[in-house]
């Protein structure tokens, strides 16, 4: 696609004839967003999983055709796997008030990396303080990574869960997340995956990453 199609496929462009250059923040919405989801409202809209009526059902197969079309986008093993939230934020929320909350002891650890987004941290900081557990953070080096030595010493047997950002929003770096899996999984801690930046520009296989949790915007 060159320049002008994809211009072309996002009608702010066109209508504000702008550059637009804060898509890490919000991203604008092609053409085809903007169609399904009116074409949604305007023929589908209503109550899925909880009606027996044609309009219901039909909405609760749109539903779950989104769910496989996501699936098959990140080679998630099962649909059922597919869960949405409103946002990134909320899938954090989610994750550490159902499983933090419930799993770890004042004996445990999670650890993140300094890179993380709010939505990443404030959670796992409610986390820390209502079961008492450590929250350790893995720090970068000059090339703003975070070196194998800093993740093999904030990784440790007491790990329950790493929660870690695939592409930092802030910095541009892109985590060797397949290197901090498999170590936190040979340290029997789980991973949860901020893909909220990888998602639009790269290939995502979850079955090849094998992390536990991951997390995106839909937009
Ligand atoms: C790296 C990263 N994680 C999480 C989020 C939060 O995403 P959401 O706005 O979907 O809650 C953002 C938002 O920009 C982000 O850049």
């Amino acid at each position: 696609m060159n320049q002008e199609e994809i211009i072309n496929d996002f009608p702010i462009l066109r209508n504000r004839k702008i550059s637009y250059l804060d898509s890490g923040a919000t991203t604008q919405k092609p053409t085809q967003v903007l169609e399904a989801v009116k074409e949604f409202y305007e023929m589908y809209n209503a109550n899925p999983h909880r009606g027996a009526y044609s309009l219901s059902i039909e909405a609760t197969q749109k539903y779950e055709e989104t769910r496989k079309k996501i699936a098959n986008f990140i080679n998630s093993r099962h649909s059922e796997e597919i869960i949405f939230t409103k946002n990134a934020t909320e899938a954090f929320n989610l994750i550490a008030y159902s499983y933090g909350m419930e799993k770890l002891k004042k004996e445990d650890e999670i650890v993140i990396s300094i890179m993380e987004h709010h939505s990443n941290l404030v959670p796992w900081q409610k986390v820390s303080k209502k079961t008492g557990c450590k929250l350790k953070y893995m720090y970068i080096n000059d090339n703003f990574e975070i070196p194998e030595e800093e993740i093999k010493a904030k990784i440790t047997d007491k790990t329950k869960i790493v929660s870690i950002t695939h592409v930092s929003n802030v910095l541009g770096t892109i985590n060797n997340i397949k290197e901090i899996i498999d170590y936190a999984h040979k340290k029997g801690a789980i991973v949860i995956l901020d893909a909220a930046q990888s998602i639009p520009h790269m290939k995502i296989d979850v079955q090849e990453l094998n992390c536990d949790f991951m997390a995106f915007s839909r937009t």
